[in-house]
């Protein structure tokens, strides 16, 4: 008993172009997002409200999402945004934020490299964050990198997943994404993890974030669909990767999870067609040819 319905979180627009060394226009992030919702993606991640000198490609982040916003469909995607801590916060909310992120880890040694601060550091900026959020009702998603594995320590304990996540829950955040940064994780890994994490915070709460590095991402959504995980993460065309996980490619295609949730009767409200288009067309702007198989597969046809 599968779920019958799938909720598509697109983080292109964020994931995707955030390790963009070419510093992509604020007019094509926003034609990007506004082709997404087109497809029919629910909850686009539009940007991060970020420092500019970690990460130069989010800097235009107040106008891409004010100008989203701006010609936003009232009944229209969910628009959330990256949120380290108050300061990004404040300036997202400025900007018209209806819905942020914060972002924390099960890695010591990558959310030093990642946010500056180890984990207990982050989680205390978080709280203020997710109190500023409640008192403007501005919904808090969680996430939690190094689910699987970690660039610098190697294998990371579901328990100690279990308790980050655990925490962000307690804070607010309505939803916990999981995120296999590496992408290292595999089928039984990640069941392992999952259940480990589920006895913590309830499954309808779970949202899986996987990339694809190893190519075991879709494997792995589908052994998570198996435990119960009905929101998944994705990147149109592949994009992405992480600027503090070397050789960390793309989250998992929205275009093969599209395809495999359509051939397996499970529905998005995304359209297959649309989406590739869309996937060829932010790929020629970045001068490549789509990466996912799924993509390449439908332009061929
Ligand atoms: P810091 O240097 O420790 O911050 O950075 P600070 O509080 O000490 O402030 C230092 C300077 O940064 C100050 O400026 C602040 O104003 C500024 P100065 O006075 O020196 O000119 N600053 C900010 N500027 C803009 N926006 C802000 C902000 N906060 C402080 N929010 C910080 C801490 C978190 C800001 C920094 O480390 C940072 O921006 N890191 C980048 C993190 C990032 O974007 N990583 C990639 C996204 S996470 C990811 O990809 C994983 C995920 O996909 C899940 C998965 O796959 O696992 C989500
Ligand atoms: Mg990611």
């Amino acid at each position: 008993n599968l779920p019958q319905k799938v909720r598509i979180v697109e983080v292109g627009p964020r994931d995707g172009l955030q390790n963009e060394k070419q510093l992509v226009p604020a007019d094509t992030k926003v034609e990007l997002i506004r082709r997404l919702a087109a497809a029919g993606l629910p909850a686009i991640e539009a940007t991060a409200f970020v420092s500019p000198r970690w990460v130069p490609q989010m800097a235009d982040h107040a106008e891409v999402l004010a100008r989203v916003l701006g010609g936003a469909a009232p009944a229209g995607p969910d628009y959330p945004v990256l949120t380290p801590n108050l300061q990004g916060f404040e300036a997202a909310l400025a900007a018209g934020a209806r819905e942020v992120a914060v972002f924390g880890a099960a890695s010591e040694s990558f959310s030093r490299k990642n946010i500056n601060c180890s984990i207990a550091e982050s989680l205390e900026r978080f709280r203020p964050v997710t109190e500023a959020a409640r008192a403007a009702g501005v919904r808090v998603r969680g996430y939690v990198s190094c689910v699987a594995g970690c660039p610098y320590e190697g294998p990371v304990t579901p328990g100690k997943v279990a308790e980050v996540a655990e925490t962000l829950l307690g804070m607010g955040c309505y939803e916990i994404s999981l995120g296999d940064t590496i992408g290292t994780g595999n089928p039984a890994s990640i069941s392992r993890m999952l259940e480990t994490v589920a006895r913590r915070v309830p499954v309808e709460r779970l949202a899986g974030h996987y990339h694809d590095t190893y190519g075991m991402a879709a494997a792995n959504v589908y052994a998570s669909l198996q435990m119960g995980v009905a929101v998944f993460d994705a990147s149109v065309g592949g994009l992405g990767g992480c600027p503090y996980a070397a050789g960390a490619s793309g989250n998992v295609a929205t275009e093969e999870l599209v395809w495999l949730f359509a051939g397996m009767g499970i529905e998005t409200g995304v359209d297959l067609d649309v989406l590739v288009d869309v996937a060829a067309w932010i790929s020629a702007q970045l001068g490549r040819a789509p990466a996912s198989r799924v993509a390449r597969a439908v332009l061929a046809k």
